[in-house]
């Protein structure tokens, strides 16, 4: 099978509660190697379609993964299950739920470990991931005495340790230092230059059109508002404005050709341009 799309959502809608719907009516398929922005106001669902693409939550509509029904009965089959963890790794938005190993190079080899890799090559896997993500300092360290921006690294290296070809990013760059978020930004262009799958929720629309080449907006009703390319959805201020992404405080211009787009806010002179 070529160019078959890694994802198919179909009239898929999420309620954690009943009435209280997280997710409504989504239709959408993504192909391998995109990068894919997710953008929208808290609690528009960002992070339970990332859930529902990750095989956590089991939605009503239909999910496909790789071209295979992904539904909670298809995931009771431990072989299945595997297969698909092993292809799709998720970075949790608070890197404390993933983490619970006692050191951080143990965190590191789990996964590696729990898909029956000897233990001194899943060492190695490990040992490698640690400097990809420049943590070795930290290999013997507790992972919950780490910094945020530390416990990120360490999220990012256990999940990149079992090499999956899907990466979902819950707010990457949330809570890092700037230096941290241009080298998440790298590590992430890098990523996908290698041909990942990269589905990165994020309130940073500045770091969009170097994150992604698609952007979907999911507004406060639960559903897609709008799904393009990062020059056309960043450059639509009633779009922006009606999803609550900005605010009328902030303008959005377009530099150069490349369709990169900056975010400026106006604190005295709204009418005026800087
Ligand atoms: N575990 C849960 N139990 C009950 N309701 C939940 C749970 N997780 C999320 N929700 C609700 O589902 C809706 C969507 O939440 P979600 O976390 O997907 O939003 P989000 O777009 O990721 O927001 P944020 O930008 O704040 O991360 C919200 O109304 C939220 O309150
Ligand atoms: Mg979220």
């Amino acid at each position: 099978m070529t160019n078959a799309a890694v994802f198919e959502l179909n009239d898929v809608s999420y309620a954690y509660r009943p009435g209280a719907d997280a997710l409504r009516g989504i239709t959408l398929a993504i192909g391998a190697g995109e990068r894919l922005a997710l953008l929208g106001p808290n609690g528009c669902g960002k992070s339970t379609l990332q859930k529902v693409l990750a095989g956590l939550i089991f939605p009503a509509g239909r999910v496909a993964a790789f071209g295979q029904a992904i539904t909670a009965a298809a995931m009771r089959d431990g072989r299945f299950a595997a297969a698909f963890r092993r292809r799709v790794g998720f970075v949790f938005q608070n890197a404390d739920v993933q983490i619970f190993c006692a050191s951080v190079l143990d965190e590191i080899m789990f996964g590696p470990l729990a898909l029956g890799m000897a233990p001194d090559e899943a060492r190695c896997r490990a040992e490698e991931m640690l400097a990809f993500v420049g943590i070795a300092a930290l290999a013997d360290r507790m992972p919950h005495h780490l910094s945020g921006g530390e416990k990120k690294k360490v999220a990012i290296a256990a999940v990149l340790a079992v090499n999956p070809d899907v990466l979902i990013l819950d707010e990457p760059t949330n809570g890092l230092d700037p230096r941290t978020q241009r080298w998440m930004l790298e590590a992430l262009a890098q990523l996908a230059a290698a041909g990942k799958t990269i589905i990165t929720a994020t309130h940073h629309l500045d770091t969009v059109s170097e994150l992604a080449e698609r952007v979907i907006v999911i507004n406060e009703a639960h559903t897609i508002a709008a799904d393009g390319c990062p020059a056309n959805i960043l450059q639509n201020r009633e779009l922006l404005l009606a999803a609550n992404l900005i605010d009328e405080r902030y303008h959005v211009h377009l530099h150069g050709d490349d369709g990169h787009v900056h975010i400026h806010r106006h604190e005295h002179a709204p009418g005026r341009q800087t």
